[in-house]
């Protein structure tokens, strides 16, 4: 028996901005607040979202005290602001962190206490209702959010999040055109966490053969169009194509869930303050180098969806292939491929796995047990560089 969620409506493809008015009088609103990050406010995407609201005459707040990877406090300070607003709808624009705060914060403005109090690990609260309707708009062809019920935070040496349904969006506008202005390294990382998400819903061992169609037809367009995508971000083709993956990897990982990259990118991004991308990516191939004997049937899909011809090979050595091809991706767009690049001292490595293995709900999902000693290994091979495999 298998479940699959999503928002109730997702509407996609270059334009489809332009229906933000119609999606906000489904729910009769008389006013929306914007949550959106400076740097989407810089480069003008908001004011085009503007520019579309105050066409079809709709009034609005607008919040920006959001960074990113943010932490517990940035996101109570925006339940604040939303508590003292007469808004009765949000919208979130922007890459991740955006989403993420505007999803818990359109909750959260309906209950007492703190973010802290509804995270996952460490919270003692309870969610109870939906709070306000939510409309997301992703300006990154990465994270997912848009179409995912969880919401990271930043604690002082690692993650946590809250996940809950109430946090799905009503409405998710996945419009390409948003993604035209990515810088190459922006659009690298967050691509690299899209594929992320698509490989590992892949061997989830929740996997359904829902979510792999979806985490196989994202892993092929984004493979194909990432480079390009990051080279050449004014190809409308390979920006069309990595917001789709992008997309549909998101509706998969959501229902098959992530795991060991996710799970050991985490105190990365804690402890180091790597963005989420950079996390993943420079993990990814040394996840999948320990993972890979574990679910080679997968794994020979992933081959094929990478491109890999497989003209001659054994299954195994198909496997070993896609890896490589996972590497190759990684270092083809401009992302370190080892952690002492990003300035991470081999000391830190027994802290990080430790903190690691506390990420039970992600590692879990893994066709592969982790032991602490196979973290400290994968940790390992990513500080020296090296594949297994090579
Ligand atoms: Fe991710």
């Amino acid at each position: 028996m298998y479940n699959f969620v999503s928002p109730l409506t997702i509407i996609s493809g270059a334009g489809s901005l332009a229906k933000l008015p119609e999606q906000i009088n489904r729910f009769n609103a008389k006013k929306v607040m914007i949550f959106a990050d400076p740097g989407v406010i810089q480069v003008g995407i908001v004011k085009k979202v503007e520019d579309v609201l105050v066409g079809a005459g709709i009034t609005y707040d607008l919040y920006s005290e959001i960074i990113p990877e943010p932490p517990v406090h940035i996101a109570d300070q925006a339940v604040s602001a939303l508590k003292n607003s007469d808004a009765d709808m949000v919208i979130g624009i922007g890459g991740g962190s955006s989403l993420d705060i505007t999803k818990a914060v359109a909750v959260l403005s309906k209950h007492e206490g703190t973010v802290a109090d509804y995270l996952n690990l460490t919270g003692t609260k309870k969610l109870s209702n939906k709070g306000l309707p939510k409309i997301l708009i992703p300006t990154t062809s990465g994270t997912g959010s848009e179409v995912t019920d969880i919401a990271v935070f930043s604690l002082e040496s690692s993650k946590d999040v809250i996940t809950n349904n109430y946090l799905l969006a009503d409405v998710a506008i996945v419009d390409p055109e948003l993604t035209y202005t990515l810088p190459p390294r922006i659009t690298a990382a967050t691509g690299v966490d899209a594929l992320t998400h698509a490989v590992e819903a892949l061997i989830s061992v929740n996997a359904s053969p829902l979510t792999d169609a979806l985490a196989l037809d994202a892993i092929r367009r984004i493979s194909q169009n990432i480079r390009t995508g990051v080279w050449h971000g004014s190809n409308v083709k390979a920006r069309s194509e990595l917001s789709w993956g992008s997309l549909i990897a998101g509706l998969s990982f959501y229902n098959a869930g992530v795991s060991g990259v996710h799970a050991l990118a985490y105190p990365l991004g804690g402890l180091f303050k790597l963005s989420h991308g950079d996390s993943n990516a420079v993990l990814l191939p040394y996840v999948f180098d320990f993972v890979w004997p574990s679910c080679i049937e997968k794994m020979v899909l992933m081959a094929d969806a990478l491109g890999v011809n497989r003209a001659g090979l054994s299954n195994r050595e198909a496997a070993i292939a896609a890896v490589k091809a996972l590497y190759d991706i990684v270092k083809d767009v401009g992302i370190p491929t080892n952690l002492q690049e990003f300035d991470i001292k081999e000391e830190y490595i027994e802290k990080l796995s430790q903190d690691a293995l506390k990420q039970k709900r992600l590692l879990a999902r893994s066709p592969k047990p982790f032991t602490i000693d196979d973290i400290r290994k994968v940790y390992t091979a990513a500080y020296n560089g090296k594949l297994n495999l090579l």
